[in-house]
């Protein structure tokens, strides 16, 4: 599976929209031994992370690639259409989503984990079903909690799933209040706020983005906390959690542990996993992602 940041943010933030309806206990890592036996190794040739060469325009700089979010959508639509010639009609693309995240995450250096697997295509998808459902960077600790919580995810679950912020990048409209409010955010760095204003136009107009972790942005780690550590959070949510005694001390331990981090992360990725699972007559397997049957 190809790399692409925002395949993983479908992955992750678009569960977190879906309300949970069902308990996960029919999911399984080995769902598909007999039906798709070959299912994770079926258009995970990483083809996208290859760069270009004096003779070769790679993938990754097609012109349709330039843009992250349809880049990520169309990967997922070529696995599928990859995995539906193997396998016809037996993989749901929400799975397919699960091991997307999973494979970016390994591929940029995280920790590899078993997924659970088995989940069900929704047979709907409204935009206004989102509303409210997604944490906001100027939400307080309170509202992203309760965000979490309301998916069953506990506020330590919160902190080490926000370590996704160790990769991918955000639009400076996501953070500029920090920068040009009145007063600024004196949470914010001095050297990190003038780097940032250097970046991101006080005019707000072109909306440049900017690299969530300057230090390794490729690369999924723990420098995420240590960053907040140093008042060097992009958005405001992202160093709230270290502003915050309640949150401050997950961050300082994962700050200090890989080990503890990677443990901590697995665990609620993989509650997030079971996030608003669909079962029997609630989904079907869409033939492809992007259109209902
Ligand atoms: C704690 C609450 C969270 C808030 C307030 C939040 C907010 C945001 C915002 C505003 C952006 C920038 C979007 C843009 O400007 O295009 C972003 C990017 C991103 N978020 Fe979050 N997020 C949260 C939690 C998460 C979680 C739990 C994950 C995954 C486990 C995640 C993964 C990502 C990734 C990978 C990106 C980069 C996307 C890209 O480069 O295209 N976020 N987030």
């Amino acid at each position: 599976m190809a790399w692409s940041s925002s395949s993983f943010c479908m992955a992750v933030l678009l569960a977190l929209a879906v309300s949970a309806q069902l308990g996960a206990s029919d999911l399984a890592p080995d769902y598909y031994s007999s039906t798709c036996p070959n299912l994770e190794s079926i258009g995970c040739d990483g083809s996208v992370l290859i760069s270009s060469t004096a003779g070769n325009t790679a993938e990754r700089d097609a012109d349709d690639n330039k843009s992250l979010a349809p880049e990520g959508f169309n990967t997922v639509n070529a696995v599928k259409t990859a995995v539906e010639a193997a396998c016809p009609g037996q993989v749901s693309c929400a799975d397919i989503l699960t091991i997307a995240a999973r494979d970016a995450i390994a591929l940029s250096g995280g920790p590899f984990y078993p997924v659970e697997l088995g989940r069900l295509d929704g047979l709907s998808s409204s935009a206004s079903s989102v509303t409210g459902q997604l944490p906001h960077p100027t939400h307080t600790i309170n509202q992203l909690t309760a965000i979490f919580r309301a998916q069953g995810l506990t506020r330590s679950n919160m902190v080490a799933l926000s370590a996704a912020h160790t990769v991918g990048e955000a639009h400076c409209d996501k953070f500029s209040d920090r920068l040009y409010g009145n007063p600024a955010d004196a949470t914010l760095n001095p050297k990190y706020a003038a780097f940032l204003r250097s970046q991101c136009p006080s005019s707000g107009s072109p909306n440049p983005t900017v690299r969530m972790d300057q230090t390794t942005p490729a690369q999924f780690d723990n420098q995420y906390y240590r960053n907040l550590q140093d008042g060097g959070g992009l958005l405001a949510s992202d160093q709230l959690l270290h502003t915050d005694s309640r949150t401050r001390k997950d961050v300082d331990a994962w700050a200090a542990s890989t080990a503890a981090f990677s443990r901590a992360f697995v665990d609620a990725i993989t509650k997030l996993g079971r996030v608003g699972v669909k079962s029997g007559r609630q989904g079907n397997i869409r033939e492809r992602c992007d259109v209902f049957n």
